[in-house]
């Protein structure tokens, strides 16, 4: 027998009141409970530079990680004009460690037409940059113009999911929950709501144990009455991360390494590096490892990295030595490395 997914009644059905009370309680809540970050202002108008900004970084990335990030950011580069007149390199160096680093290459791109033209104030004007997709021109024509946008990230997906106890798995819900999140949003306090919505869903509707004694919705949500709140979102299962496998070669003279710049397309493009074989499936074995090395040496093998990137998992065997580099490339300290590299150049060290 095929097994149909259970669905509750379309939440079309609720009167509206339901979620004009629902708009109400999570509102208050925000007021009360919503998170203090930088970016972000009560009962203003936002730095629509600020909230791009924020916004860019924000995804795929935790508050906390983007926080020393986006300080350092508006200290270097307080307006948009600075950042689009910044040396590309400089900004990307800047990002070092953020990972996912097209984000990088586009806000370098997008500033430029933002010097240029000026902040829109629509989500269609955002649309059209490099490095903006559906959810960023929402969340910052929403936050900074507070324009009625329909602001949905994997937060507000969850949110969604859990309230309405939402049995088709992601992402093939994708398209209802966004439906969903699209009933609650009126033209009264948009840049707030979507702003609510995220935080709950960091703070209290979080994947794991779900605060639900915080919640300002645990009389009307369908997941809590379940019992096992956490089990939703229903997700289909994951292909498991392939392995790859690459060589790193480490030269180092009075504390700088000897880097190369990657090719703009492509993983870490445009981004500072150890000289690296290509990354592939199948090992490298010592010999043919060294047929890739910058110069010829007696390189010996330090140590192996491991990194984590979305689509794959690396494996890094790293060789050292002092060896005499020619070629494009240059000395410096390890700091505008992406994490990956800043791995490798600290391999087989204790401090
Ligand atoms: N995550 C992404 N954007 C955010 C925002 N504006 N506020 C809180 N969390 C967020």
């Amino acid at each position: 027998m095929p097994v149909l997914a259970r669905r509750r009644p379309p939440p079309v059905d609720k009167p509206a009141t339901t979620r004009d009370n629902q708009r109400k309680s999570l509102l208050n809540w925000y007021d009360q409970n919503g998170r203090e970050l930088p970016w972000r202002v009560r009962g203003g108008a936002a730095d629509p530079y600020r909230v791009w900004l924020s916004e860019i970084m924000l995804q795929q990335t935790t508050v906390a990680a983007v926080g020393p990030y986006f300080e350092r950011f508006l200290a270097r580069w307080p307006k948009v004009e600075a950042l689009a007149a910044a040396p590309r390199d400089e900004l990307l160096g800047a990002w070092a460690g953020l990972g996912y680093y097209s984000r990088a290459r586009n806000l370098h791109a997008a500033a430029q037409v933002l010097a240029e033209a000026g902040m829109p104030p629509d989500e269609a004007g955002w649309r059209a940059l490099p490095g903006v997709g559906p959810y960023t021109a929402a969340a910052v024509a929403a936050i900074a113009f507070d324009r009625p946008a329909n602001v949905v990230d994997g937060n507000v997906e969850r949110v969604m999911a859990r309230l309405h106890a939402v049995e088709t798995p992601l992402p093939d819900a994708k398209a209802a929950l966004r439906q969903l999140a699209a009933e609650f949003v009126t033209a009264e306090r948009p840049g707030d709501w979507a702003q609510a919505l995220m935080d709950l869903g960091a703070t209290v509707c979080t994947p794991k144990a779900p605060r639900c004694a915080r919640c300002p919705w645990i009389k009307s949500c369908a997941a809590y009455a379940t019992g096992a709140p956490e089990k939703y979102p229903r997700r289909a299962a994951k292909a498991e991360r392939p392995r790859r496998y690459g060589a790193a070669f480490r030269i180092e003279r009075d504390g700088a390494f000897w880097l190369v710049r990657r090719p703009d397309k492509g993983l870490l493009g445009g981004m500072a590096a150890l000289p690296t074989t290509e990354w592939r499936a199948k090992k490298w074995p010592r010999a043919e490892a060294l047929k890739h090395a910058p110069a010829p040496a007696a390189w010996k093998k330090i140590g192996a990295v491991d990194h984590v990137f979305t689509h794959f998992a690396l494996t890094l065997d790293v060789y050292a030595a002092d060896a005499a580099p020619d070629g494009d490339g240059w000395w410096s300290d390890a700091n505008a490395l992406p994490t990956v590299f800043k791995k490798a150049a600290m391999a087989g060290r204790n401090d």
